[in-house]
């Protein structure tokens, strides 16, 4: 009798509440700059499409709840009723092949300009700081920043709500869920973290303060679409866009356990030692944070076939998400199932508004040879 080969813990099935993943291998959001005049186009049809695998699960880019949230050039939006439409097709063909599939939902606070806001106004965020002039940045934000304007108490709320509607768009679009971006130093990052937030109120000062913005939007778009379609973002050790806290494992924990009341899919947790790009950070670990959360445990970060074996292996996550990897190879699952090289991804093309090159023209293991 010959042996069977050892199934690879990345390629071992996943029940994920309500949802059967065939596999651990997560396209990680990624803004690609190509939603003109922040709608999504017919060019993402074909883009999400070859890198859906049949149970496998991908998370689309960070997407505008809000005519507040915008910062980038071309990011897509899901607050009107046209961009709706306009993801219809997108996630039609995404589940046409089998795959399952959430927005990202965002909202990109004072990591913006003026020139994306309604009436030339000041972005929106926590603070009325603006960003120190030498913050690291994605290094996709080719533009200045404008001093933000700080949020009014009441004001809040209304934010929250922009959230809970762009969630029951992502919903009518047919999107699976969505994924609250809590990350990278973006409107709910610049609340969670003493390093952007001096407020005063509710929403300032302690760390149950601090994360009161964060968990509102969360339960106000479980209330809206059910918990178990509700993901969330976070990087507490991320200092990147000004946004850096002083004790992130105190606030990673501090959420993990707050999320478990929230009953939401999943938690998902960008890797200390990556910030944005390649910058490394620290050699700190998502360990406790793991520990702390009940459900489903995403990590994101510098992720390879090896290292994404291991980490599930060795019961450090259920699920890993892949970026630049998954960028370069729209057939990365197949690829780590085979055990081939894989494509290199060119970060000169990762921002260009071009619909083809480096967006869908990335080779197939078919085609490769
Ligand atoms: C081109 C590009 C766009 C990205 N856009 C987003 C985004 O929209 N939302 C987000 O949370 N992270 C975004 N990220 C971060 C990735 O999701 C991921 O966490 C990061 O690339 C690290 O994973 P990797 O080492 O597998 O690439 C982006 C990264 C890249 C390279």
């Amino acid at each position: 009798m010959s042996a069977e080969a050892p199934t690879m813990p990345l390629l071992t099935p996943y029940k994920m509440g309500i949802f059967n993943l065939s596999h651990r291998i997560v396209l990680a959001p990624l803004g690609r700059l190509r939603s003109y005049n922040h709608f999504p186009q017919p060019h993402a049809i074909l883009y999400y499409s070859q890198r859906t695998s049949k149970g496998g699960f991908m998370i689309a880019e960070a997407t505008g709840v809000s005519d507040t949230a915008q910062g980038y050039p071309n990011t897509p939006g899901i607050w009107t009723k046209e961009h709706v439409e306009a993801w219809k097709p997108i996630v039609d063909d995404v589940h046409a092949k089998g795959g399952i599939f959430f927005l990202q939902i965002a909202h990109n606070g004072r990591v913006s300009n003026s020139d994306f806001q309604p009436n030339g106004q000041a972005p929106i965020s926590s603070t009325s700081n603006p960003m120190r002039p030498d913050a690291k940045i994605f290094d996709g934000a080719n533009v200045s920043f404008t001093p933000p304007r700080r949020l009014a108490t009441d004001e809040i709320p209304l934010i929250v709500n922009d959230f809970r509607l762009a969630a029951r768009n992502a919903i009518e679009a047919g999107f699976d869920g969505v994924e609250i971006h809590g990350a990278h130093g973006y409107l709910i990052d610049q609340f969670l973290k003493d390093g952007a937030n001096d407020r005063t109120d509710k929403y300032g000062g302690s760390l149950e303060n601090r994360c009161r913005f964060a968990l509102e939007i969360v339960e106000a778009v479980a209330e809206e679409i059910g918990a178990e379609r509700v993901g969330i973002r976070l990087s507490p050790f991320t200092d990147a866009e000004d946004c850096g806290d002083s004790d992130p494992e105190a606030l990673g924990i501090y959420m993990a356990k707050a999320l478990n009341k929230c009953g939401i899919a999943y938690c998902h947790v960008v890797e200390p030692r990556l910030t944005l790009g390649d910058s490394i950070g620290n050699s700190k670990s998502l360990l406790p944070m793991r520990k702390a959360f009940n459900g489903t445990f995403i990590v994101a970060g510098g992720y390879d076939h090896e290292d994404g074996n291991k980490a599930i292996a060795e019961n450090r996550t259920d699920l890993v998400a892949y970026g630049r990897l998954f960028l370069a190879n729209p057939d990365l699952p197949k690829r780590f199932e085979l055990n081939v090289p894989l494509n290199k991804y060119n970060r000169k093309t990762f921002y260009i508004p071009d619909p083809v090159i480096g967006y869908t023209d990335y080779p197939f293991l078919e085609t490769n040879a």
